[in-house]
Formats: C-alpha cells, sequence, structure tokens
C-alpha cells in the first residue's frame, strides 16, 4: 500500500533571537507579511499540498499563534453588526480553514527535539515539517512539489537550494548524487550531510531549507541521537541517522524562498509581497520610485 503525507508539523518553539526586541512578547511566527502572519503562508501551503491536519509545536509566549487559527466570536460579531462582510470572511476563512493540533516544548531544546515532540500525533506515517520562517514563493507549492516526489519514491525528501560562498555555514549542507529517473535532473540521492560546515568542509552548495518530508523511522532515529552542537538536539543529526536505515531524497525545489527569521530576509519579503498585490502594489511602486536611493 502506497503511503501518503497527510499531517503537516510546524516547529514554532524557538525563541527567534535573530528578531528581538519584536519577538520579546510575540512569536516571531505572527509576524505580518503585509498583512498576513508568516505561519499561516504555510499553512496554506500544506493544505495546497493534500496536508489535512496541522500540528504545531509551541511553547511559551506562543499563544497568539492558538488565538490566531482559533475562532473569534467578539470580532466576528463586531464585523457582522458592522456589515463588514469582506472582513468577516477573511477572518471565518483561517478559523474554519482545518483541524490545527497543539504540543507544548516546554523547553527549546533544538528543533529535532521539537519534531520528536510530535511523534504521538503522527503515529506510524509519513510527515512534512515546514519552518515557518521560510516563505517560499513558487508557482507550484515547494511542499506539493515535495509531495510529487514522495509519492513516486516513498522515501523522505529534503528540500534543497544551492548557496554559494561563505553563507554556506548557516546551513546543513548535503553530499549527493544525482538520482536516476525523471524530475528534470532536480533529484538527488542523499549520500551525507553535515549540519552548518565551515566553508571549505562542505560536501556541496547544496543547502537544506525549511521543508522536509519525513518518514516515521525518524522518531526512533532522533530518540537514540545525542545533543549536538549548542546542547541542542539537532535535526540534521538525527537524519544523519535515518540515512543508514533508508534511502533519502534531496529535490532542489523551483521557487523563491525568503528567510524572514531574518531582519533583511524579512524586509525583502515583505518588499516583493506587496509589490505583488492587486490593492497595494500600484501605489506601493509609486512611492519606492520616489525614493531618492
Ligand atoms: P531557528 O534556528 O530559526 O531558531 O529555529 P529560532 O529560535 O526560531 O530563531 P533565532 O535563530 O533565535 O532567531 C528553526 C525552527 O525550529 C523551531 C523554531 O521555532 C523555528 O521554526 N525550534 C527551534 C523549535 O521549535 N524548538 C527549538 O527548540 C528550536
Amino acid at each position: 500500500m502506497t503511503m501518503k503525507v497527510r499531517k503537516a508539523v510546524f516547529p514554532a518553539a524557538g525563541l527567534g533571537t535573530r528578531f528581538l526586541p519584536a519577538t520579546k512578547a510575540q512569536p516571531k511566527e505572527m509576524l505580518p507579511l503585509v498583512d498576513k502572519p508568516i505561519i499561516q503562508y504555510g499553512v496554506e501551503e500544506a493544505m495546497a499540498s493534500g496536508c489535512d491536519q496541522i500540528l504545531i509545536i509551541t511553547g511559551r509566549g506562543k499563544q497568539a499563534i492558538e488565538d490566531h487559527f482559533d475562532v473569534s466570536y467578539e470580532l466576528e460579531k463586531m464585523l457582522e453588526d458592522r456589515g463588514k462582510t469582506d472582513l468577516l470572511a477573511i477572518v471565518r476563512n483561517i478559523s474554519d480553514m482545518m483541524h490545527v493540533a497543539y504540543v507544548r516544548q516546554k523547553e527549546a531544546l533544538g528543533l529535532g527535539h521539537a519534531v520528536l515532540m510530535a511523534r504521538e500525533l503522527v503515529g506510524n506515517e509519513p510527515f512534512a515539517v515546514l519552518l515557518a520562517d521560510d516563505v517560499i514563493d513558487a508557482q507550484v507549492p515547494c511542499l506539493k512539489q515535495m509531495v510529487d516526489v514522495f509519492d513516486k519514491t516513498q522515501c523522505s525528501v529534503l528540500a534543497t537550494q544551492i548557496v554559494e560562498g561563505k553563507m554556506i555555514s548557516s546551513y546543513g549542507v548535503l553530499d549527493v548524487k544525482p538520482a536516476d529517473g525523471s524530475f528534470d535532473g532536480r533529484l538527488y540521492e542523499i549520500k551525507n550531510m553535515v549540519e552548518k560546515p565551515k566553508p571549505e568542509d562542505a560536501p556541496s552548495n547544496l543547502a537544506i531549507i525549511g521543508r522536509y518530508i519525513l518518514t516515521p523511522a525518524i522518531f526512533d532515529c532522533l530518540a537514540e541521537t545525542p545533543a549536538g552542537a549548542g546542547g541542542e538536539l539537532q535535526l540534521t543529526d538525527g537524519m544523519r541517522l535515518l540515512l543508514q536505515k533508508e534511502k533519502m531524497y534531496a529535490y532542489v525545489y523551483e521557487g523563491r524562498r525568503h528567510d524572514t527569521g531574518d531582519k533583511l530576509g524579512f524586509l525583502k519579503a515583505t518588499v516583493e509581497f506587496a509589490l505583488k498585490r492587486d490593492d497595494l502594489g500600484g501605489p506601493f511602486r509609486d512611492y519606492l520610485k520616489g525614493l531618492k536611493l
């Protein structure tokens, strides 16, 4: 029987230190790109890729995420009373989106640890992991591209992107060989991976980005993995163990990724998304043109 990816896990328990002070009392996942919180872009991507269950790993100070996907009776009533039907539809649409479950990660012990928190609710089936701050603008949603690979291979699939120069040291990096078959030369079989190598030690220029499809065998691997760099349980270390047991693929996705967990990345994404909007794009473009840069 072929397995399907139905569940999407969003680790959102990190402290967001790169975005202080904005993230002191609010989750970075709730920072808006134009007018929509970052995490909603990811949830919409998961839904458009065939997932029908969302699991968000939260921590202290993340209440706003739960409130965002919940019903807001007072707000709905007020909008209804005032006849603001278009806004009411937007607000209702979010809470109607789908069932969202939450698990607390009591301490921020690393991305691998956050994924391990999903074990009980995911159970024995493949699942997607999306890091909300990687917002990916793509014609075919990035996760959907990966699901297509999974449907064919039934193996774990990591999204990868070419990163040139020293910046490669900020990522998990893949050692790969080209995979047989279709996918326009975008598919690789993974031989090994290292977390944040020095530029001279990087096995390639293929960086792991914030989209993963993993088989449930990852949970045993994470449970066996000792804490790594910075005392955190690294997802990359767990995946390296998984690689010893199963074949894994890397897919060079088509699309444009914005690292919105970084201040400059966030600003660039804001400008690009605003320029694409029907309601804002024109006046915003005129404004930018008028700036003496
Ligand atoms: P980041 O490396 O972006 O860390 O985590 P961070 O804490 O969110 O942000 P900075 O670097 O301090 O600014 C990658 C993803 O893993 C989640 C984060 O929420 C983010 O989505 N994460 C990280 C957890 O859920 N738990 C952790 O213990 C660590």
